[in-house]
């Protein structure tokens, strides 16, 4: 259908419509300048109905460079909201119902051109595109700011999709302010990632998020600062130390701990410190397994699965997680290892996912302990973990004999 010429008030009241009946509307865009005028205060901003603990709402998400604001107006009063939006001069209105799907392009004699679409019409590329929907804005200037490559925005993206399915969970038992840390942030970019995500997600059930990254490198931890201060972000904060003695929001756990890539045992130390602060979310994607290799290098001689450099490297990395997986469970996490991006995007791809669940209760403990004792055996290895988590394990052990 082709768009319609209409005059500005019909078609910003039309909009303003459309925006206040909450029941229907999915969200709604307004971006770009008129020209000739004066660009919008925001560069874009975002209308998404969100049910707030304290009833339905509007969430408006303005963005401005890497700076994003968020301001959640109860419905009964989002009318003056709503017309403060639309008095600016943006060039671009995009509105997505249940019913229908109404683009207003505003034209440089200020007529405005609508163009309506059914929304199963529109469903046929868009359902698609929902498919793909980014989490993560590929585009978000911070990336810019920070420096990240496509590769590692598609890790960050990819990691922050494993976080969304067990989020309502952690958001339902946190109290008003949910933690997240991120150790081993280096250049930070899951962490201003997910804390760009996450927050928006506490925010739409009244919470607030607090989220640290935690590096030993102090120049990273400056670098994450300064982006973090000139981004505006609330709640984001860094710390320089090692993960071992992370002590990021002092007496208070944690609900999300994450790490991406923590060279070698940082992996270890990212999980051990998440087990003994009895995280319920625990999101790992290892780096290089170099503890256990070193400890196969040994076993070169007497089997040939670790003669070759490759392949026992690349069993090191199995040997590794599945050790990792068997401490997690013992000690009370319910655990998946899984693919959580694409190999062409990073060859370390696997992600350990630990939800805390309790600790696995009489002849489980009596399988997992001699599962564990049956690989450590057999390779002669004592993997980084069971040595941080020792005290644990041997408690465990004491209760199952
Ligand atoms: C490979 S980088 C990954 C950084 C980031 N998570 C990412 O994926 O882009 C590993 C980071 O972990 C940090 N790191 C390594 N061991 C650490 C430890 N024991 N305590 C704190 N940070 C550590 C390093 O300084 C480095 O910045």
């Amino acid at each position: 259908m082709d768009p319609v010429p209409t005059d500005l008030p019909t078609a910003l009241a039309d909009v303003r419509a459309l925006l206040l009946d909450t029941g229907q509307l999915a969200r709604a865009v307004a971006a770009g300048r008129r020209r000739g005028l004066e660009p919008p205060p925001a560069e874009r901003v975002e209308v998404r109905p969100v049910q707030l603990k304290n009833g339905p709402h509007l969430q408006f998400t303005a963005r401005t460079g890497p700076v994003v604001t968020t301001r959640n107006v109860a419905v009964a009063e989002a009318g003056g909201a709503v017309d403060e939006l639309l008095a600016q001069p943006y060039g671009n209105l995009h509105v997505e119902t249940a019913r229908e799907v109404v683009q207003v392009r505003i034209t440089k004699r200020g007529e405005a051109q609508v163009h309506r679409a059914p929304a199963e019409h529109a469903a046929g590329p868009q359902r698609h595109d929902k498919a793909k929907e980014r989490l993560v804005d590929p585009d978000d200037p911070l990336f810019r700011v920070l420096g990240a490559g496509g590769d590692k925005r598609r890790q960050v993206e990819a990691f922050v999709r494993q976080l969304a399915p067990l989020t309502p969970a952690v958001l339902e038992r946190s109290g008003p302010v949910v933690r997240a840390v991120d150790l081993g942030c280096g250049n930070a970019y899951l962490t201003f990632a997910a804390h760009r995500w996450l927050g928006e997600r506490a925010r739409e059930t009244g919470r607030e998020l607090a989220t640290v990254g935690v590096d030993v490198r102090e120049d990273v931890v400056a670098t994450g600062r300064r982006a973090a201060a000139e981004a505006g972000l609330p709640g984001l904060g860094f710390a320089v130390g090692s993960i071992e003695g992370a002590d990021p929001f002092e007496a208070a756990t944690p609900d999300v701990v994450m790490a991406l890539h923590a060279c070698d045992t940082a992996t270890d130390e990212a999980l051990a410190r998440a087990v003994r602060w009895e995280a319920p979310l625990v999101l790992a994607a290892p780096c290089c397994h170099r503890d256990v290799q070193r400890q196969l290098v040994a076993h070169g001689d007497r089997s040939p699965l670790v003669r070759h450099a490759i392949l026992r490297e690349r069993f090191a990395d199995v040997l590794t997680d599945t050790l990792r997986a068997l401490v997690l469970q013992l000690l009370g996490y319910r655990v998946e290892v899984v693919e959580f991006i694409d190999s062409a995007h990073t060859p370390r791809n696997a992600m350990i996912r630990a939800v805390r669940t309790g600790a696995p209760q009489g002849s489980r403990v009596v399988e997992l302990l001699a599962e564990l004792d049956e690989l450590t055996g057999a390779w002669g290895v004592e993997p980084a973990l069971a040595r941080m988590l020792a005290p644990q394990l041997r408690a465990v052990r004491q209760a199952a004999a």
